[in-house]
């Protein structure tokens, strides 16, 4: 489906930003494994977290929805039973990295399929550490790629490394650590976002933190929750980078999650000297929400990289685009995660960014922006790419032609009533 962006003017007024799409997952899971009833208020009703609620039906757990709100009825791990049909994630990286974590230690066969773009993201990251707590798991390149056949056990503790800071594979291996003998340990180079040590403790396990290293002793058992999830801050990035470089504009977004380990964006606005303001900062459910305003600001470019990456790593796409209209030359570096995203984000923000006329170029572990540049119209594709389709968006609204963007249905993975709400500002 295509989809033309035009000029605008102006944006105004206010937006409830929906669900947090990290937080959705791991209430539907963490309920699926608890022992009770899990009420979810608020859940993101997106692709990805729609394929976590079917891949649980499907290895036994009562699950009902209606809009945003879930119902999850969890009888403990015992609960889940080896499923009739293949496990079919989608788009969704979360839902196969951690669920991976779960079926590695249940005594039964599975099987763990995605689209396209999930047959080329790299799965070794945590079936390499699940297969040396005693998991089996095979797929192509060694299990690192789906299909992905696996066949849960015994397993033990496992004290391990991660080469990336990557919240996927730390919870991945922290689930498999509660169903394991002993004590499992994950060390990672710089603290990834903390949603699954949040909420396990919230669902009454415990856990040890110290500095970026997260340990649990192993048998314990999940007590059902009430969860409240708060506005993803990363749906909320694509309108508060527009209301910074969209001429006579502010916009307030309701409901952002401000979760430490996720402000990085507010960190780069901040630096970049947006006009933002943080207003009516409560804590529910173990995370920090509040209120953000922003409006038109004059921008100057920085340098990002180091221990900011994984507290925005998935606001680069929109975070090129803000760099555009930004005064100097502002590099991303650090950040070759990109590379393994819904596609490669380095090779997919710099050629479609080029295509409306911005200065940009990629580099080994980033890019680079030149601005500030007044974007053109243009053709441009999302590539099945979530992100990079409301980045497009973005950039469109302050191009100076019309903006075509193709396969834009993926934006429902995360963000299904972006268009409305862009529509509601103008
Ligand atoms: C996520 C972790 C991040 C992020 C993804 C969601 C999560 O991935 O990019 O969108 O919910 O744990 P990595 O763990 O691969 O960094």
């Amino acid at each position: 489906m295509k989809k033309v962006v035009s000029p605008v003017q102006s944006l105004n007024g206010s937006i409830k930003v929906p669900g947090d799409k990290s937080i959705s997952h791991r209430a539907v899971m963490f309920g699926a494994i608890a022992n009770g009833k899990t009420t979810i208020e608020g859940f993101l009703p997106g692709a990805d977290c729609l394929s976590t609620i079917s891949c649980f039906r499907k290895l036994g757990v009562q699950i009902e929805r209606s809009g945003d709100e879930v119902t999850v009825y969890g009888n403990g791990w015992e609960g889940l039973k080896e499923p009739d049909e293949i496990l079919d994630v989608g788009n969704s990286g979360t839902t196969t990295r951690l669920m991976l974590g779960v079926l590695g230690t249940r005594p039964f066969h599975s099987v763990v399929i995605g689209d396209e773009s999930i047959g080329k993201r790299p799965m070794a990251r945590v079936t390499d550490p699940l297969k040396a707590m005693g998991a089996k798991i095979d797929g192509r390149g060694e299990g690192n790629y789906t299909p992905l056949a696996v066949r849960g056990g015994e397993t033990k503790g496992i004290t391990y490394e991660s080469p990336v800071a990557s919240a996927q594979v730390k919870s991945a291996i922290l689930l498999a650590g509660l169903q394991s003998k002993g004590l499992t340990s994950v060390t990672e180079p710089f603290k990834s976002r903390d949603h699954t040590e949040r909420m396990l403790t919230a669902f009454g396990v415990e856990l040890k933190e110290d500095n970026t290293t997260v340990s649990v002793r192993g048998l314990q058992t999940l007590k059902a929750q009430h969860v409240l999830v708060p506005g993803d801050i990363s749906s909320a990035a694509f309108f508060l980078v527009a209301g910074a470089i969209v001429k006579n504009s502010s916009i307030t977004l309701t409901n952002v999650g401000m979760n430490e380990t996720r402000t990085g964006i507010i960190d780069v606005l901040n630096r970049m000297g947006a006009h933002l303001q943080i207003n009516n900062s409560k804590v529910v459910n173990e995370e920090k929400i509040a209120d953000l305003t922003i409006s038109t600001s004059k921008l100057s470019s920085i340098e990002i990289g180091g221990e900011i990456i994984p507290r925005l790593i998935d606001e680069i796409p929109v975070i090129a685009v803000l760099a555009t209209q930004a005064n100097g030359t502002t590099v991303i570096k650090d950040a070759e995660e990109l590379k393994v995203k819904e596609t490669n984000r380095i090779d997919t923000v710099v050629s479609q960014l080029k295509k409306l006329g911005a200065n940009i170029e990629a580099t080994e572990d980033g890019m680079m922006i030149h601005g500030p540049t007044k974007l053109t119209g243009g053709k441009v594709s999302s590539f099945g790419d979530h992100r990079i389709g409301m980045a497009m968006a973005i950039a469109g609204s302050v191009a100076s032609e019309e903006v075509e963007i193709s396969d834009v249905e993926a934006i429902d993975v995360s963000y299904p009533n972006f268009f409305d709400h862009l529509s509601e500002l103008i």
